[in-house]
């Protein structure tokens, strides 16, 4: 039996803005619970959820105080419990998310890190370093703006990759291991089916701790060697649990090559596929990302993996260029990715063909990115607005109550889930099609892919011998290698059989 993972489509979650259950403007889990037959219909195979556990949300959950409970914004960890039961009961699964480069600053560990004097065992644990002179020990920066290092008041600096609230942990330290081999039998023996890890590049750093150079071929913290070790003590730990649990990784590198060296067969089974998601629609470029991705992950026996959104980028609708240009491109994106062979992330709202929020108040704005950088980078808050599922009241349906915590644009009361679901021709309903279709051919689940000749701005390819996937990136209509007719396309193909630009469509094609 394959793994179910190596061809699975997972949907991503972001709890915040899912939807509310009690009127707070804030998602949560017993809102992601009474939308799971939403998640069932939609067909996807297993929900990712973002950080849910304690945290005083200074980069919504990303800063985890408690590994092992609930928010109380999000609910309890009873309701983690009913969540991940219903959900198997409906035949979907749960993948959590884990993150191991930083705590909380509110985490007992830094509390009582900042409580100990410089030497103390009880800074061991994170990495508090002495400065030079009364500058920070380097010029590391923070990837949300400003120096990595913030001073405590006796004169030491501590490391934060991301947030000040965001201490990094020293994976070097044997107690910081086993705390996090419990936290994973913690959440395996819940039952969750696998966990997303968090900047899992970023674990190991260079203990010389030297400047970061342009000249320097390896960087002193991203992507260091000595990271893989972590994974394989992680492998072996979910390889003791019965059914196929997975860990994906949030892994930025340099190359698909670097990332291949994560899934080597005792790591991480997967890793999101940024090639991907960062490729330029445009037919050279998102080739040359499938093609690398595949035959890099192949040389280590992991599946290949596609993504266009997540909760830290700019919605791809509105980077294919928005308005109607941009909604055609995510269509043709969407039929794209999920004929490829692998496993498919969606970001919450994609089914929608939600655009970016860009015209977000900066009182409502909450992502460090935007105060980190006073305003200078607007951060991510426009692509976390609570989705709309339905009416026209002011948080369309988000929940119970008047608001969400970010406001919904007006026009999203015509891009309802219950009004696209009462529409053929919408974004869901092509999302549900492509779904159910992947489902039920053979083809799309187990067929090599292979490439047919096509014009320049055509990507044509054949999964197994019967399936066949064409994408149109250009602006003119396009010859299509087949006289099928499409089983399904992202957009109306015309009367003589052409493709019309910016669309894609699957055929079954017996010639
Ligand atoms: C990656 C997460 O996806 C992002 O949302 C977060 O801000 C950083 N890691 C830091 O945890």
């Amino acid at each position: 039996m394959t793994p179910w993972w190596r061809h699975a489509v997972i949907y991503q979650v972001y709890v915040w803005s899912f939807a509310d259950s009690d009127g707070d403007g804030i998602g949560d889990l017993e809102g992601v619970r009474s939308r799971l037959p939403y998640l069932r219909e939609l067909g996807v195979d297993a929900v990712w959820l973002n950080p849910f556990y304690p945290s005083p949300q200074a980069d919504n959950g990303y800063d985890v105080a408690d590994y092992r409970d609930v928010d109380p914004r999000f609910g309890t960890l009873a309701d983690a419990d009913a969540l991940i039961r219903d959900a198997h009961a409906l035949g979907l699964r749960i993948v959590v998310d884990l993150v191991p480069n930083h705590t909380s600053s509110q985490h007992p560990w830094f509390r009582a890190a900042l409580a100990a004097a410089p030497g103390d065992p009880a800074r061991a644990r994170y990495l508090f370093r002495d400065g030079h002179g009364a500058g920070p020990p380097n010029n590391w920066t923070s990837n949300f703006g400003g120096r990595a290092w913030t001073r405590v008041p006796d004169g030491q600096w501590y490391l934060h990759l991301f947030a000040p609230e965001q201490p990094d942990l020293d994976w070097t330290a044997p107690e910081v291991r086993e705390e996090f081999h419990d936290i994973l039998r913690f959440w395996l023996d819940r039952g969750v089916d696998g966990f997303r890890i968090d900047v899992a590049h970023g674990l190991a750093k260079d203990p010389a701790m030297p400047d970061v150079s342009e000249s320097e071929a390896v960087h002193p913290h991203w992507d260091l060697d000595e990271v893989h070790d972590v994974y394989r003590g992680w492998r072996r730990i979910v390889d003791a649990y019965p059914g196929d649990r997975v860990f994906v990784g949030e892994i930025w590198v340099q190359s698909v090559e670097r990332l291949a060296l994560y899934l080597r067969p005792d790591e991480l089974h997967t890793a999101f596929n940024f090639a991907f998601l960062t490729a330029p629609f445009d037919a050279a470029a998102l080739r040359t990302a499938v093609d690398d991705s595949m035959r890099a992950l192949d040389q280590v026996g992991a599946p290949p993996t596609w993504v266009l959104s997540n909760h830290d980028v700019v919605r791809h609708v509105t980077r294919y260029g928005g308005g109607a240009l941009g909604l055609r491109r995510a269509g043709a994106a969407a039929l794209l990715m999920l004929a490829l062979p692998g496993s498919a992330y969606l970001y919450q709202g994609e089914e929608l063909g939600l655009p970016e929020v860009e015209d977000l108040p900066d009182g409502v704005r909450r992502d460090p990115v935007f105060t980190r950088t006073a305003g200078a980078e607007p951060g991510r808050d426009g692509c976390r607005v609570p989705l709309p599922w339905s009416g026209a009241s002011e948080s369309l349906g988000f929940g119970p109550g008047p608001a969400s915590w970010l406001p919904q644009p007006r026009a999203w009361e015509a891009l309802t889930v219950a009004r696209q679901t009462a529409d053929p021709g919408s974004m869901l309903s092509l999302y549900r099609s492509a779904l159910a279709h992947r489902r039920s051919i053979p083809a799309l689940a187990s067929g090599d892919l292979t490439w047919l000749p096509a014009p320049a701005d055509v990507l044509a390819f054949r999964r197994g011998t019967d399936f066949l996937c064409v994408v149109n990136v250009g602006d003119t209509p396009a010859v299509v290698p087949t006289s099928a007719s499409p089983l399904l396309s992202s957009g109306v193909p015309a009367a003589d059989g052409t493709l019309p630009g910016a669309t894609a469509a699957w055929y079954l094609v017996r010639d």
